[in-house]
């Protein structure tokens, strides 16, 4: 089967460099064709050198890296140093890049690389908030169809917020991103907090990490270590929730993953619940299903999966 050609759309963010590298271990299955950084959990200057941070210590700096967004669609941006660390990638000790920032915004990109390939032969994975996406739809309406499929992680239901009460920090940053997302017709595959906080980091898994003794193994002991300590606090959790590895997990091996196809809508109205994923997880609505929304994961095989990959970085 011929790998499938993916943008991994980024604010790194320690959970999105375990994802990054994870696509980046794995060339028979996925194809990244390039990765665009988001502002998100820190701002854009920052999710851009931390992305080719990542492909330098993948060993992986072919892959072009670009710029997009610096700010929400029509929102101030929130960013999440109190989870992530001043630089966004707080744990380990990493150098700065020396690959190039590509001159190309990350917003074109999207566009021209869905415009030059065929139809239905590019997944756009998000793992921060979706301004990125959005305004490339917004730019260039005619790519839309072109989207073979959207795997994003992002949202809660049973889970509810981990940024309000309502809403998951993604889709809370830019809440009308994420509607004109959802309503887009595309593809949706949607990774929420419902399942992210089932692939927990325990010291068991975080053990495995160093036991592989490479750069990449140890460096990704080190983010864990470090990015667990807001959700151990604040749930009790048994390690840090490995949110975005799921976006990347699901390319390779769906089988782990289990959900539903339902309605997803964003509430972009009231402050009270704004960015808040209502998720018709009963079907109580007529409203039309678009998207799949996964509640469940098979949590060993998954990180069976990543320290395999991750070995051979
Ligand atoms: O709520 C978790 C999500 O927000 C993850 O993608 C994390 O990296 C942050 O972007
Ligand atoms: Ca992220």
């Amino acid at each position: 089967m011929t790998a499938r050609k993916i943008i991994i759309d980024t604010d790194p963010g320690q959970d999105d460099a375990v994802a990054i590298l994870l696509a980046l271990a794995s060339p028979e299955d996925v194809e990244v064709l390039g990765i665009t950084a988001v502002a998100g959990n820190v701002p854009l200057d920052l999710t851009a050198k931390n992305a080719r941070i990542v492909c330098e210590l993948a060993g992986k700096v072919d892959v072009p890296v670009f710029a997009g967004c610096d700010r929400p669609l029509g929102r101030d941006l929130v960013t999440a140093e109190h989870v992530h660390g001043k630089t966004g990638l707080d744990g380990p000790d990493l150098p700065d890049p020396t690959m190039p920032l590509q001159d190309q915004n990350g917003v074109d990109f999207i566009i021209d690389t869905l415009r030059d390939n065929d139809p239905g032969t590019v997944t756009l994975c998000p793992l921060g908030p979706l301004t990125n996406i959005a305004t490339a739809f917004q730019k260039a309406p005619d790519i839309v169809e072109r989207v073979q499929e959207i795997v994003l992680m992002g949202g809660a239901y049973f889970e509810v917020g981990n940024i309000t009460p309502a809403a998951e920090f993604n889709i809370y940053v830019d809440p009308q991103a994420a509607d004109i997302v959802f309503k887009s017709g595309a593809p949706i595959v949607v990774m929420p907090l419902d399942v992210t906080h089932k692939a927990l980091v325990t010291k068991p898994r975080n053990d495995a990490f160093r036991a592989l003794g490479t750069a990449a193994g140890v460096a990704v002991a080190q983010m864990t270590d470090f990015f667990e300590r807001f959700d151990k606090e604040k749930y009790g959790s048994a390690g840090a929730p490995l949110h975005d590895p799921c976006v990347t997990a699901y390319l390779i091996r769906p089988d782990l993953f289990s959900g539903r196809h339902i309605n997803v809508e964003i509430e972009t109205t009231s402050e009270l619940t704004m960015g808040m994923t209502v998720a018709d997880w009963w079907g109580v609505t007529d409203r039309p299903a678009n998207a799949l929304f996964i509640g469940n994961l098979d949590a060993d095989g998954f990180f069976d999966l990543l320290t395999e990959r991750l070995a051979r970085l």
